[in-house]
């Protein structure tokens, strides 16, 4: 008997696995729909030119080879608290904020998990159905028992807002609820800026503890306007915290740069939520990656740069809703009876298109198009050059 035999093969990554089966399959004319990464018009995960010139500065620069403090760059810290709070919030002036560095929005999420189960004793976790499969396994291996709200209807392709609502206040007082703050994965379904308000109310009636996970800022209507959820909860009293993931609107997918903000009644409270993040980490990671923390903030800081790459995230935001039309129109070509139009409505870059497993799995061993399971389509994987083929692949398998 030896020490490894107990151990079984863990499943493969749901989405993750779909990348190999799709990067093993030789067909060329291939069309990959399924990882949560932006591409651009040549079906490339695109290095931003303002994160490329920041990179030069960088190393002309000579920047400090130093471990960075457990809680991150501060300068980093300050540009994306104001980022994820909004321009014209007071709450970053008040010292409310206790504001973390973390290795991706997964970090964040994980720090944050550990912080209420281990710190403020709760373990009792509502997310919305359907969510970011890593959602519940987060929350669940910090030892949480996870719930879920019912939050889309099928039949309409939209927010289940009656029963949504409903479930809110039905939530045990004292519990964590998970919400997305924009763009939410895998539906592209979000709340209006009414039902936001309407959210925090109860989540404060309620004494719930909200935790916004905010992977998506600038994929919805601009960085400043998908701020609305965050700005609804700030408007209240409510202690809530926010994840920030800088992965998918700066392209800094492999440099694990991500945030985590908890906002407290007061500033000392702040500041005892902070020292208590900081042992967490110091015994999970000791400290967070520099390099992407460095881009952020030399992007940020710079007024240049900032407007470049403003202008660039506006241009992944737009391309993201011009392939969505693109893609309506095709599948009506195409001689697609059913009405897509919904996906028009959809935010950022996910749709739950509504097909079924058994057309999902179809449409990957007849036509090579990958998409997951659950029907769940990445739109910024859609190109000009692939729309047609895409299209046509539909309509055969709705036939
Ligand atoms: C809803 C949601 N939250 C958080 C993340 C985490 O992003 P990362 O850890 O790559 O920064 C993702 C990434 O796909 C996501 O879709």
């Amino acid at each position: 008997m030896h020490l490894f035999d107990q151990v079984s093969p863990a499943p493969a990554d749901p989405i993750l696995g779909l990348s190999d089966t799709f990067r093993a399959d030789p067909r060329p004319e291939k069309v990959n729909l399924t990882v949560g990464v932006y591409q651009d018009e040549a079906g490339k995960v695109p290095a931003l030119r303002s994160v490329t010139e920041a990179e030069l500065r960088l190393t002309k620069s000579g920047r400090n080879r130093s471990y960075l403090p457990i809680s991150g760059l501060p300068a980093f810290n300050e540009q994306v608290q104001a980022l994820a709070f909004g321009e014209g919030s007071l709450l970053p002036g008040t010292g409310r904020i206790a504001s973390l560095q973390t290795p991706g929005g997964t970090g964040a999420l994980r720090v944050a998990a550990e912080f209420i189960a281990q710190v403020l004793n709760k373990r009792s976790i509502w997310v919305s159905k359907p969510t970011w499969a890593n959602h519940p396994a987060i929350f669940a291996r910090a030892g949480f028992e996870i719930h879920d709200y019912p939050y889309f209807d099928a039949k309409n392709h939209g927010l289940d807002r009656e029963a949504f609502i409903n479930a809110l206040k039905a939530i045990p007082e004292g519990d964590v609820v998970l919400l997305h703050g924009c763009c939410h994965n895998p539906t592209g379904v979000d709340p209006s800026a009414a039902d936001w308000e309407q959210i925090a109310g109860i989540c404060r009636e309620r004494k719930l503890v909200p935790i916004v996970d905010f992977a998506y800022q600038g994929f919805d209507r601009g960085l400043a306007e998908d701020t609305v959820a965050v700005q609804a909860f700030a408007a209240t009293d409510l202690e809530f915290l926010v994840a920030s993931s800088f992965s998918k609107n700066f392209g800094l997918y492999q440099e694990r740069t991500g945030a985590l903000h908890v906002v407290a009644d007061k500033s000392q409270a702040a500041g005892r939520v902070l020292s208590q993040l900081q042992v967490l980490v110091r015994t999970m990671y000791s400290n967070p990656p520099a390099y992407g923390a460095h881009i952020v903030a030399t992007i940020l800081n710079s007024t240049e740069l900032r407007a470049q790459w403003e202008s660039e995230v506006a241009g992944m935001r737009n391309r993201i809703r011009s392939m969505r039309e693109l893609f309506v129109q095709h599948l009506k070509n195409a001689g697609v009876s059913k009405d897509f139009g919904f996906l028009l409505e959809q935010n950022g870059m996910f749709s739950f298109s509504g097909l079924k497993p058994a057309e999902v799995e179809q449409l990957r061993e007849e036509h090579a198009v990958y998409m997951i399971g659950n029907g769940r389509i990445n739109v910024a994987g859609i190109t000009s050059d692939n729309v047609e083929r895409l299209c046509q692949a539909i309509a055969k398998v709705l036939s």
